[in-house]
């Protein structure tokens, strides 16, 4: 345990008047650097070494507490290119979605590598610049960590997730913290390694490439290892190029199916779900988020008229503005009118009264593909 920033930590340096109202965010702590906090700056050095939740004094002479800030705290407060999903709403949709990962287990032991399957990805977006002192400072943590399991392989093939888009990176550091377990193991090369991968998709590298920095970032980079980072144009096209032919040819059991589950939001999510629902294991999650509940029906809908091997389990309004992981089930299905005979749709809030706003998650679980699908016309 420690409680006491080092280098490389990031820092919420709240203002001791103000502590709820006035804070601000570090960069990683490094020597030569400061916080801007408004009233003055607060050197880097001044931070590193002193215990979470001393008091420090700006260079106006006003007074700051350096706590260490939670990761709802670090996502709202770094700089942002996409609308990122509130973390402690993103923790709730991962809670949907019931993913889990086990301690795995290991094949072989040895003194060295001699005789133990390696693979490894033909290419990685995922870069380390040496040239900058975090990621420096990063890779020579990774390499370190490596060293010390160089001669384990894992018995299972690891469980794959994916996600769309990457954006603030706020849904993938939730959905990080829910797999980091598996890989315990992991040296940083050997792909076998592995108990868990979070491909997390973008098709905007400005996007991309910040979701990115925001996961490297954080806790020194703990969750690092964890993902794979693809540039693409949409989850179709990744799922039919060279790089998914790797982690679902070669890093997988079978090679149609590879997916432990997956998370969209992305505009269109519906145009996503033939292509993904078909490389999912069965009974695996698929979570849509969306800003409205008509986008929730349009993926129902595609759903049950393309006769896609899924089905909507749970729909839920994450209630606006709370970011607090308020929300509420909804009604959402084809009904008969007893009037007229006719098919209506439901869309209502299970219990209560409409809010207006907020966002919609859809859980959806894949069917065997033997299923019979009721089909809508
Ligand atoms: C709302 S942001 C995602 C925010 C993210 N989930 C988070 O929690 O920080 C939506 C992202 O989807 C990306 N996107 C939109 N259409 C896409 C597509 N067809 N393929 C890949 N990414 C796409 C955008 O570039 C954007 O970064």
């Amino acid at each position: 345990m420690k409680f006491a920033f080092e280098k490389f930590d990031i820092v919420l340096a709240r203002s001791l008047s103000k502590p709820g109202h006035i804070f601000h965010l570090s960069k990683p702590l490094q020597s030569s650097l400061q916080l801007n906090c408004g009233n003055g700056t607060i050197a880097h050095d001044d931070i590193i070494g002193k215990n979470y939740r001393s008091l420090v004094v700006s260079s106006n002479d006003h007074k700051y507490i350096i706590v260490k800030p939670t990761l709802e705290e670090y996502i709202v407060n770094r700089r942002r290119e996409a609308q990122p999903i509130y973390s402690l709403d993103a923790a709730l949709i991962v809670q949907l979605s019931d993913i889990l990962v086990h301690h795995p287990q290991i094949k072989q032991t040895g003194s060295n590598w001699c005789g133990l399957e390696s693979l490894q990805a033909p290419s990685r977006y995922k870069r380390l610049n040496l040239g900058d002192p975090f990621d420096n400072f990063l890779n020579d943590k990774l390499q370190q960590n490596g060293s010390s399991v160089h001669s384990i392989s894992l018995v299972e093939r690891p469980k794959q997730f994916l996600e769309c888009g990457t954006g603030h990176g706020s849904l993938t550091l939730n959905i990080l913290k829910a797999v980091h377990g598996a890989n315990c193991y992991y040296d940083g090369v050997n792909d076998l390694t592995r108990g868990a991968i979070l491909h997390s998709l973008d098709k905007n590298a400005k996007h991309l490439n910040v979701g990115m920095q925001n996961v490297k970032h954080y806790e020194k980079g703990i969750l690092w290892p964890d993902v794979e980072f693809h540039l693409t144009n949409s989850p179709n096209d990744w799922l039919e190029g060279e790089d998914a032919k790797y982690y679902r040819e070669r890093l997988a059991q079978s090679a149609n199916r590879f997916l432990s589950g997956v998370f969209l939001d992305m505009p269109s999510p519906e145009l996503q779900l033939s292509k993904l629902s078909e490389a999912l294991y069965l009974d695996c999650p698929l979570i849509v988020f969306v800003p409205s509940i008509t986008q929730i029906w349009d993926c129902l809908s595609f759903v049950k008229t393309n006769g896609v091997k899924l089905t909507l389990t749970k729909t839920y309004e994450l209630t606006p503005g709370s970011g607090g992981g308020g929300m509420r089930e909804w009604d959402l299905r084809r009904s008969l009118i007893r009037e007229s005979g006719a098919e209506g749709i439901v869309m209502r809030p299970k219990v209560g009264t409409r809010v207006v706003g907020g966002g919609f998650v859809g859980v959806f679980r894949k069917l065997p593909n033997d299923a019979i699908v009721k089909t809508w016309d």
